[in-house]
C-alpha cells in the first residue's frame, strides 16, 4: 500500500472547519510513530536477528489513527469516548476494503491494547473482546505511538506514558514495561529537533481553538 494512497484516506476522513491543520496533525504523528516504529524493527535485526515485515509495519502505522476524525464534530470538540477511535479505525479500514491484517493496527493500538475487563469498567461503547496486539509488528506499532501525542502534540517519556497507563489500569503498565524489556527506548532526538518547530507553530493553534 503506497503512502499516498493512505494520506488520500485521511484527507477523505478529515472534517470540519480545521480539516486541514487535524489532518496535519493526525498525519505527522502516523509519520512520527511510522519513524519510530521503522527503528525498532532495524534494531531487533540487528540486535537479535529477527526479522519483521516493515512493508506491514509502515502501512499498520499510517492506518493506526484513521479512526481519531470521527471522535471530533466540525468545531474540534471531542464527541466520543476517545478509546472508541480504535474500534471505529477498525471498522472504516474494513469498510475501505483494508485487509484485516492492516486494520487490526488501527484495532490495537489503543494504549498497549484493551481488554475486555478495562471496557466493562470504563464502560466503553463497544462491543466486549480483548483488542489486543498479537503480532509483533502490532505490539512495536503500539509501544512506539506512546512516544508521541497528538492532543496536544509533542513527545513522551517512557516514564510519562508508563505513569498514564498506570492510572486507567495497572497491568497496561506491567504490558508496557514488558514492551520496553523486547523492544528498548527509541532514541527520538533527532525527531525531536526535526519537529520542534512543527510543534510549536501547532500547539499555538491548538491552544487557540481549546
Ligand atoms: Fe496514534
Amino acid at each position: 500500500m503506497r503512502q499516498s494512497d493512505i494520506y488520500k484516506l485521511h484527507q477523505k476522513y478529515s472534517h470540519g472547519k480545521y480539516k486541514d491543520k487535524v489532518l496535519q496533525i493526525v498525519w505527522t504523528h502516523s509519520l512520527i510513530v511510522k519513524n519510530i516504529s521503522l527503528q525498532i524493527a532495524e534494531n531487533l535485526e540487528k540486535e537479535f536477528g529477527i526479522k519483521v515485515d516493515k512493508n506491514l509495519i509502515e502501512a499498520g502505522a499510517l492506518l493506526h489513527d484513521i479512526g481519531f476524525y470521527d471522535c471530533f464534530d466540525d468545531d474540534y470538540k471531542k464527541i466520543c469516548q476517545y478509546v472508541r477511535h480504535g474500534k471505529m479505525g477498525y471498522d472504516i479500514l474494513i469498510k475501505e476494503k483494508i485487509s484485516r491484517k492492516k486494520a487490526r493496527f488501527a484495532l490495537t493500538h489503543v494504549g498497549v491494547g484493551i481488554n475486555k475487563e478495562q471496557i466493562e469498567k470504563e464502560k466503553i461503547d463497544f462491543p466486549k473482546g480483548n483488542y489486543v496486539p498479537i503480532s509483533l509488528e502490532e505490539e512495536i506499532v503500539a509501544y512506539a505511538d506512546n512516544f508521541h501525542s497528538k492532543g496536544h502534540p509533542g513527545f513522551n517519556l517512557f516514564e510519562e506514558s508508563l505513569e498514564e497507563l498506570n492510572n486507567i489500569n495497572p497491568d497496561y503498565g506491567v504490558i508496557f514495561k514488558r514492551f520496553k524489556e523486547k523492544f528498548g527506548l527509541p532514541d527520538l532526538k533527532e525527531m525531536q529537533n526535526k519537529y520542534k518547530k512543527w510543534h510549536e507553530e501547532i500547539n499555538e493553534w491548538v491552544d487557540s481553538v481549546k
